[in-house]
């Protein structure tokens, strides 16, 4: 049906011998599902693909979620409100995307909402000569790897995912700048387990969130188990990097994943249309 070749030791896979602009029927719809749960991230190469048909290719992983409104409170493409624009690319001297051209931290995509998104697709329309890369880190390995003695701190563990920043470090629209509480028990966002269980594969997951604000464990008088948990996904060999090219479309699951985004040169163009696919509340391991 396609060929699948792994991209590193423990995640990520290409998909080739698939025009997605092309009808998916419901055989090659499951096929490339599994390969998305046993692999975390899937990377189909050399793609033309219309706002439509993004939109097409979402549905084999859920119900696209309606993106999160600009600053104007708008849809990013008018016409199409189930994605977003991600750019540095300004028109008339205002943004026509968001995140800029500035490093994005390491996050798990709107973990600060109850019902985070399953999966995020992200298409590529123009990339920049150099940077801009996409590192995609496995939180199930990152779990597997903890020492014995911090996964049994971690039961029962909730952790507040302090909504207040988006991953470039902007103040979202609806908070005023942080003021410089640090108490996860009362900034604004949402509480969700440490150690999640993925829903369809049953196995467990780190769920950190990102890292900004108020972020932090619930119930905890000092940050000392979450820096350890931050220190330990940070020390590396859990992830890989995505290269862009144009016509590349990555999906990866939000459940079991956290990514950042490189910085890059602010004169190059960088062009990406996203969606996303409407999750449930996570659960505890
Ligand atoms: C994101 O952080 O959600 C976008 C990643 C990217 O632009 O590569």
């Amino acid at each position: 049906m396609f060929d699948i070749k792994l991209l590193s030791a423990t995640h990520a896979a290409e998909i080739s011998g698939v025009d997605l602009s092309q009808p998916i029927d419901d055989a090659l719809a499951a096929a490339i599902r599994q390969a998305w749960l046993n692999n975390l991230v899937l990377l189909f190469r050399d793609q033309t693909l219309t706002d439509a048909q993004l939109v097409a290719v979402a549905k084999v992983f859920g119900e696209p979620a309606q993106s999160p409104p600009n600053a104007s409170g708008s849809n990013w493409l008018g016409d199409f409100p189930e994605l977003t624009c991600i750019s540095n690319i300004k028109a008339d001297g205002k943004p026509i995307g968001s995140l800029g051209n500035g490093e994005a931290i390491w996050h798990t995509d709107m973990s600060y909402i109850e019902e985070p998104p399953t999966a995020s697709l992200l298409y590529a329309l123009e990339v920049p000569p150099t940077g801009g890369g996409t590192h995609i880190m496995n939180m199930y390995t990152a779990y597997d790897t903890l020492p014995d003695t911090l996964k049994e701190q971690l039961e029962g563990k909730i952790a507040l995912h302090d909504a207040t920043y988006t991953s470039s470090g902007d103040v979202r629209k609806i908070y005023t700048e942080f003021d410089g509480n640090t108490d996860p028990e009362v900034a604004p966002g949402a509480r969700h387990p440490l150690v999640v269980r993925h829903p369809e594969t049953g196995r467990k997951a780190l769920f950190l969130g990102r890292r900004s604000g108020a972020s932090g464990i619930l119930g905890e008088p000092d940050s000392r188990l979450y820096d350890a948990l931050w220190a330990h996904c940070e020390q590396g060999g859990f992830s890989w990097r995505q290269e862009w090219r144009v016509g590349d479309l990555l999906i990866w699951d939000n459940r079991c994943c956290m990514h950042y985004r490189e910085s890059f040169d602010d004169s190059a163009r960088r062009l990406m249309h996203r969606a996303q696919i409407k999750g449930v509340r996570p659960v505890a391991a």
